[in-house]
């Protein structure tokens, strides 16, 4: 049963009780705590990741809310689909999933540009392919970019290309595949599994140097970005668009 109350105006409030929400990237980070916050809120998920074990994780906690777990790869059009049909017609389909390789252009593999591809290219595409067919009509589709599409440096060159595809994406598919609404988030730092990737002495020093450079004076968590989702899903005028949720890093 798709959720009767997102076509009406107003506050949203109650707007995603007994709605349905496919979550890829729900194993960590924002996904992981979209996931979590929509389920207080009254939604059924679905938790989709390349580890079965992070979901399984994630799902233990949610009890019955959880509609199904599966394990893909984005980039796998066909699993994606099926795997959407399962429980269609959803109410909102979100991608926070992201493989990304932060390397001077030069030294860039083949391999690591294609992961980039897969996760934030292709694997949104597949998104927006499944959500023609199986999205409720008044349903939305939320993608994940990043402040790299905006702030120019060594080693982000490709990641500012992934993340700035999406934000022209949105726009003319909130008008292809109308009523049907198209948006994404562009998150700055958040403090996330992704930067587990650096030791934990690194971690600390760039957390403290962009928090520096922030107007809030922090680092983002992943609950900033859930809650900043929530308000896009029950809010049924927000279309088209970017919301950048980076504690003020795009115009500091
Ligand atoms: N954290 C930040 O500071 C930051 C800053 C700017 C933008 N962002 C963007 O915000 C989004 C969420 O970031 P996050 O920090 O929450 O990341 P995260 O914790 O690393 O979560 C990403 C999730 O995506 C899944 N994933 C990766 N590749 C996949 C694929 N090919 N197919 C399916 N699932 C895949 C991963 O799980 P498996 O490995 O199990 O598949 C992981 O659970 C990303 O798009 C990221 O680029 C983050």
């Amino acid at each position: 049963m798709t959720s009767s109350l997102k076509t009406r105006g107003g506050d949203g409030i109650g707007a995603l009780i007994g709605s349905k929400i496919f979550i890829v990237g729900a194993g960590s980070g924002m996904g992981e705590a979209i996931a979590r916050m929509a389920v207080e809120r009254g939604a059924k998920v679905s938790l989709a990741g390349r580890s079965i074990e992070k979901l399984e994780q994630v799902a233990a906690s949610l009890g019955d809310s959880v509609l199904g777990l599966y394990a893909l790869d984005l980039a796998d059009e066909h699993t994606v689909d099926s795997a959407i049909a399962e429980h269609a017609p959803y109410d909102h389909i979100i991608t926070t999933a992201a493989n990304l390789t932060f390397k001077p252009f030069v030294e860039l593999t083949d391999d690591e540009i294609h992961r980039m591809l897969d996760s934030k290219f292709w694997g949104p595409i597949n998104v927006a392919r499944a959500a023609a067919k199986h999205l409720a009509p008044q349903g939305s589709v939320l993608f994940f970019s990043g402040l790299a599409a905006y702030r120019q440096g060594v080693g982000t060159s490709l990641v500012g290309v992934v993340n700035m595809a999406l934000e022209s994406l949105v726009a003319n598919l909130a008008i292809e595949l109308k009523p049907k609404r198209f948006n994404v988030i562009s998150p700055g730092v958040v403090d996330t599994a992704t930067w587990d990737m650096l030791s934990d002495a690194d971690r600390q020093a760039l957390f403290q140097q962009v928090s520096a450079s922030l107007p809030v004076g922090r680092v983002g968590h992943a609950d900033d970005l859930a809650h900043a989702a929530i308000s896009i899903l029950e809010n049924g005028f927000i279309n088209g668009t970017v919301l950048n949720v980076d504690g003020g890093g795009r115009i500091a």
